[in-house]
């Protein structure tokens, strides 16, 4: 599926999306393991992350300064609403550029989506 239809698709349900999952730990031991491998806390960004920004929400516990990215224009705007203060970019992963260094990057369940031609290495 293209990403633009993917993120249609999550628009409808960004809602249902924030509620059901937002005290989820599916991800979360895996990210706590990640987080112990990295030993600069500063700047994080979550690929995908969805309406609720349950990971963006531990990352900030663990003192890093976090930024959210989603495709999704319905999943961003819930998200933002919960963490305020927070950057979130809404773009493709596929077409976007990051404009700074990230000492940890987080992409929990979402890059499974891209079509499998996108996942090779170059097209990202
Ligand atoms: C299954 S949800 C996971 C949300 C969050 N990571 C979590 O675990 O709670 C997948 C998320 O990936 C986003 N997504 C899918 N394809 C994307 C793409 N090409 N670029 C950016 N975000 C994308 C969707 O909009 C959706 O919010």
């Amino acid at each position: 599926m293209h990403p633009k239809d993917t993120a249609t698709r999550y628009d409808r349900i960004a809602s249902w999306w924030q509620t059901q999952h937002q005290s989820s730990s599916y991800g979360i031991a895996q990210l706590e393991r990640a987080i112990k491998f990295t030993p600069k806390k500063q700047l994080a960004i979550d690929i995908g992350c969805g309406s609720s920004g349950r990971f963006i929400q531990v990352l900030k516990e663990h003192g890093f300064q976090v930024e959210g990215l989603d495709m999704s224009e319905e999943m961003i705007d819930l998200a933002k609403q919960l963490h305020p203060g927070i950057t979130f970019y809404r773009a493709d992963i596929c077409r976007w550029n990051p404009p700074k260094r990230y000492s940890l990057i987080v992409a929990w369940d979402s890059t499974f989506h891209l079509p499998l031609e996108m996942q090779k290495p170059g097209r990202c």
